[in-house]
């Protein structure tokens, strides 16, 4: 069967032939490639076409695709035990890596994914608050957890929370700022006085185009929160690990009450995290009332190779290393009229419309049209981004320079034939 086939296959058996929507080709069109491997900063589809990869997993493959480290770290799991249902010693190898690189993190707790990991971090902040209300931002993903993504512009979109499935109450504690904005958190949490447990940020985002925090914003809402008595909770699931080893918030020096890990996290494998004060932390179960359990959790194969990938996270020089790679590309991309590029040390965006994204409102100006043909150019030329303008890209440690140059040769061709076929902008999605 070829990709083509075995995708339509797909599309019987499994809703939208995708396990997880981000993967549909919906807003560019066409059918996605089946890939059969990967390695290095290269994956393979089943006609045996090669492309760059520029998804790195959405996100986590931060050493690429079966790096040795990584690899013999599964092979060991595998062969000595995949899952034991207790404490291992290799969960305290990665809690000591975890909390020495983000010192926000006094303690924490290693779960699946990253959305469970924000679901758990909301429940300790609600309960040690003994208050209901999350704030949040338009555009800002955290992953499926049904408070979040039930309420503001992503629930307007799919028609209210009944139109996507969450019960009626779900979106109702939870009120939602603009990025950047801080007059529109200081507005809600003033209105909302005593009934706001945290303000969950995404610090920098990354599935409304790749937006900095504009200078002071971060600290803005550090100030808010303290004035407020509001807990401050950092989105790191994509950041972490990626933006710097400690995050957004060792880059912008913003500490966070509690925080949410996942993706480079571990290497490829499933896993997420949340941790932050300990006084906080302590509140989990068992030590505290706040109920969160899972059988995977801390599971052999995912810790062992999280394990590798911290390690290997903390040699010295990695995140320069990267970020000299992730100017070069951006500093060619940027050279490219009518493409618009933003990105945060490795992790970027490209677009076509806007000048320049600071929020969500401008991240619906958009223009997905152009960048649907755009995507399937740089395709063509065996480049794979992610198939949405809206979601970010990324850089890992084993992309070279001349593969960041072959990308912006790809990337100037591909905007030529991508504004010729599509004169003038439309926006929207
Ligand atoms: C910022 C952010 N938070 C949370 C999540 C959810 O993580 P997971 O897909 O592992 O549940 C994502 C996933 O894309 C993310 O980008």
């Amino acid at each position: 069967m070829d990709s083509a086939s075995t995708f339509r296959a797909l599309a019987e058996l499994i809703p939208g032939g995708v396990n997880s929507p981000f993967r549909a080709f919906g807003q560019v069109g066409g059918a996605p490639p089946i890939l059969v491997r990967g390695q290095g900063s290269r994956v393979w589809d089943l006609e045996g076409r090669e492309y760059l990869d520029l998804v790195c997993g959405w996100g986590p493959l931060l050493m690429g695709h079966c790096h040795p480290r990584i690899v013999q770290a599964v092979q060991e799991a595998a062969g000595e035990g995949t899952l034991f249902g207790a404490s291992t010693t290799w969960e305290l190898d990665l809690a000591r890596l975890v909390t020495e690189a983000f010192p926000s993190v006094e303690m924490v707790r290693f779960v699946n994914s990253g959305a469970e990991a924000v679901h758990a971090a909301l429940r300790v902040a609600r309960s040690a608050l003994a208050r209901p209300r999350i704030l949040k931002f338009e555009g800002c993903y955290h992953g499926h957890v049904e408070c979040l993504d039930a309420a503001g512009l992503e629930a307007e979109q799919a028609g209210g929370p009944l139109a996507l499935g969450a019960s009626p109450g779900a979106a109702s504690e939870t009120l939602v700022a603009r990025f950047n904005d801080l007059e529109s958190v200081a507005r809600l949490l003033a209105s909302h006085r005593g009934d706001v447990a945290a303000v969950l940020v995404e610090p920098v985002t990354g599935s409304m185009g790749v937006i900095p925090p504009r200078p002071g914003f971060l600290e803005g809402l550090r100030d808010l929160c303290d004035r407020e008595g509001v807990l401050l909770i950092f989105d790191e699931v994509l950041t972490g690990f990626r933006v710097a080893r400690g995050g957004a918030q060792e880059r912008y020096g913003v500490r966070a009450d509690l925080t949410c890990l996942g993706k480079a996290l571990s290497g490829g494998l499933p896993m997420g995290g949340y941790g932050g004060r300990a006084d906080l932390m302590r509140r989990v179960a068992p030590t505290g009332p706040v109920y969160q359990a899972g059988t995977y959790c801390g599971n052999p194969v995912s810790v062992r190779a999280a394990v590798a990938a911290m390690e290997m996270a903390a040699a010295p020089g990695l995140y320069e290393d990267l970020e000299t790679l992730a100017l070069r590309l951006v500093a060619g991309l940027s050279q490219i009229p009518g493409l618009l590029v933003q990105n945060v040390g490795s992790m970027f965006s490209l677009g076509f419309g806007p000048e320049r994204l600071e929020d969500h409102r401008d991240a619906e100006k958009l223009d997905t049209r152009t960048f649907a043909v755009f995507f399937h150019e740089m395709l063509a030329r065996g480049v794979y981004l992610p198939p949405s303008t809206f979601d970010a890209a990324c850089l890992a440690t084993v992309h070279t320079a001349q593969e960041v140059d072959r990308v912006i040769q790809a990337a100037a061709e591909a905007v030529q034939v991508a504004l010729e076929r599509t004169p003038g902008p439309e926006s929207g999605n």
